[in-house]
């Protein structure tokens, strides 16, 4: 099969295996990957380090072109730098789970980011690779035209109790709250809420292992692919 050209966009709640998901399927059709949560988050981290209060949406809207990103797109080892120092590991500490949210709600920051995600996009087409784009926008906003599009989600305790495992026993239930008010500021948000597109499939992950789910998603992407 030839994934030539092809943008899978994967957006839905914190959580729900798209991460997961996502590289699964980028590494089973030889895609490109993007990971658009770990740039809000990129931004969040520096913010944080610039010791900027993120509440303070003038703050963060003047800052938002600031910091340098520059995102991996290799399903098997994803990272991120930002002014050229990795910071895979520390943008999933709990201190940016906490002030991802509010960033992300900033127009200014996400039309940094759209930008950088629609050049990515771009540049995986022009060289024949296509990408699999997860996020929470990616179907409505930054790729509309996606031939597949899919809508993550499961249950809040089966994402808490996942997230908490690969948080190494962190608490599930603090872990659930902290999943469930992200969900709540993604959802609300004026700019690009968290929503399921026009055309994307939806998949409820609870009872289904990660090979199933990523199953699921290649066969949505091979039966558009035998169709042009
Ligand atoms: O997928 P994640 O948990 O790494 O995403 C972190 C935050 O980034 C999430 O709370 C919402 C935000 N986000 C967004 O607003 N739009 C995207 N396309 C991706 C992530």
């Amino acid at each position: 099969q030839d994934a030539a050209g092809l943008v899978i966009a994967l957006d839905g709640t914190s959580g729900s295996g798209k991460s997961s998901t996502s590289r699964g399927v980028a590494a089973r059709l030889g895609l490109a990957y993007l990971d658009t949560g770990a740039q809000f988050r990129a931004v969040t981290w520096w913010l944080l380090q610039q010791g900027v209060d993120v509440h303070d949406t003038t703050r963060v809207a003047a800052l938002a072109d600031t910091p340098r990103l520059v995102s991996g797109t290799d399903p098997g080892a994803p990272t991120i730098t930002v002014d050229g120092e990795d910071v895979s590991g520390p943008i999933r500490s709990e201190a940016v789970n906490a002030a991802v949210s509010p960033v992300s709600a900033v127009p200014e920051v996400r039309a940094r980011l759209l930008a950088l995600q629609r050049a990515a996009i771009s540049e995986a087409l022009a060289t024949g690779r296509g990408i699999v784009v997860e996020g929470r926008d990616i179907g409505s906003v930054v790729w509309p035209a996606a031939p597949v599009k899919v809508y993550l989600h499961a249950d809040a305790s089966a994402r808490a109790a996942r997230r908490a495992t690969e948080e190494g026993g962190s608490d599930p239930s603090a872990t659930e709250q902290s999943l469930l008010a992200r969900d709540a500021i993604d959802s609300t948000r004026a700019t690009a809420p968290l929503v399921r597109a026009d055309g994307a499939v939806e998949i409820d992950t609870t009872p289904f292992t990660l090979d199933e789910v990523v199953g699921q998603v290649v066969g949505l992407a091979e039966a558009v692919e035998a169709r042009t």
